[in-house]
């Protein structure tokens, strides 16, 4: 089913509403879903409305959230999300950060205590489009080995980075800090398919091409993605006084708690290290330049991180964003949820 971008925005905020969720929160949070969609990031779109509706209405994502921000120095902040939902938590500490950023050059902001946050270019891309270097990373529940382990410990913390141009463009780096995405290891499931020996490990800790044999995932190259996704954990958990690695709550374990969740957001005022006009200029010319390097064969062409979600996002303006039938009728459904996430062992799914 294809549906325009207002359209998709529209039914996911209408059924957050019926979960619980005030008209404010429920726009916050499909604006960032939308988002994901728009730019081709399935995984943390539409597809994610049904398990926040469920845990909303089982109280694991606080409806009316107590947030609170506090100052805590000239460049660093601390935001309380009361286990409100990530997305809202997040977009208003970005807001936050910005506004201390264009004040003082820098700012570091702690989100403490929240639920899923989805995309995180989302964050990111808030603080480009006000000439403002922005980076996030987050928790996310244990489901990746330590290099050469054998049992998940760390969670897919992803790490997202975005810097303006001098043009429309925008270099928008968004990751998770494992191979690939627990999705697509379903999706190779559900086809019967066979996985690269590169993407995850059976109970062993060995490389498997079995996907229905998957233990766990497996970091980003080796020992330096275990290094980032231990530097994001530290960063956003540790740091902020929320429980880290294992003991990151699991996303469907049990919906009716808070998931105590951690990120960080740090953004840097280029304005503060350099002219910002030749500082925009400079990454105008870095794309062109990256644009006219000579693709290697297979490639046809050198993208730029984030160039192809844009991409994405213009066919999608023309032809309506793809959403997967079922994930329709459930949107477009008088229904809040059916009951399939609580306790759910994603392992096994
Ligand atoms: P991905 O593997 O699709 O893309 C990673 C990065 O590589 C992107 O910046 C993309 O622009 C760039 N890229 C991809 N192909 C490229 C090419 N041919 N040339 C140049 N650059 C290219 O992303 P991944 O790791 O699957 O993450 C997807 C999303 O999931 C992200 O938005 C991330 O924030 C989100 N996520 C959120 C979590 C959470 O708990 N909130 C946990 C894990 C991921």
């Amino acid at each position: 089913m294809r549906v325009t971008k207002q359209q998709l925005f529209d039914l996911m905020k209408n059924k957050l509403v019926k979960a619980g969720l005030n008209e404010d929160a429920a726009a916050d949070v499909s604006d960032v879903l939308t988002f994901a969609d728009h730019r081709g990031i399935h995984s943390h779109g539409a597809v994610r409305v049904e398990y926040y509706s469920e845990r909303i209405a089982k109280g694991g994502i606080t409806a009316h959230p107590n947030y609170h921000f506090e100052q805590t120095g000239p460049s660093t902040a601390v935001f309380e999300g009361d286990n409100g939902p990530g997305h809202q938590a997040a977009k208003q500490a970005m807001e936050k950060a910005i506004a201390m950023a264009k004040e003082n050059g820098v700012a570091v902001v702690g989100v403490k205590n929240i639920s899923h946050s989805g995309a995180l270019g989302y964050f990111v891309e808030m603080a480009a489009a006000e000439n403002m270097v922005g980076l996030s990373m987050c928790q996310s529940d244990p489901m990746v080995v330590p290099f050469g382990g054998t049992e998940p410990y760390f969670g897919t913390n992803p790490i997202a980075f975005s810097a303006p141009t001098n043009d429309d463009r925008i270099v928008t780096f968004d990751m998770a800090t494992t191979v690939q995405a627990w999705g697509k290891v379903l999706d190779a499931r559900a086809k019967h398919l066979a996985i690269p020996d590169t993407w995850a490990v059976n109970a062993n800790g060995e490389p498997t091409t079995d996907s229905r044999d998957v233990h766990a995932l497996v970091p980003v190259a080796g020992p330096k993605g275990y290094g980032l996704m231990m530097m994001v954990d530290i960063l956003s958990g540790s740091l902020l006084g929320v429980p880290h690695g294992v003991h990151v709550s699991s996303m469907y374990k049990d919906l009716t708690k808070g998931r105590d969740l951690g990120q960080l957001h740090i953004v840097i005022n280029p304005a503060y290290f350099t002219d910002l006009t030749q500082f925009k200029k400079q990454m105008t010319t870095m794309l062109d330049e990256l644009k006219a390097q000579p693709a290697a064969e297979g490639y046809g062409e050198i993208f730029y991180p984030g160039e192809r979600g844009r991409l994405r996002s213009e066919k999608y303006d023309k032809e309506g964003i793809e959403i997967v039938d079922d994930i329709y009728d459930y949107l477009i459904s008088e229904d809040v949820h059916y009951d399939r996430y609580h306790g759910k062992n994603r392992f096994t799914e």
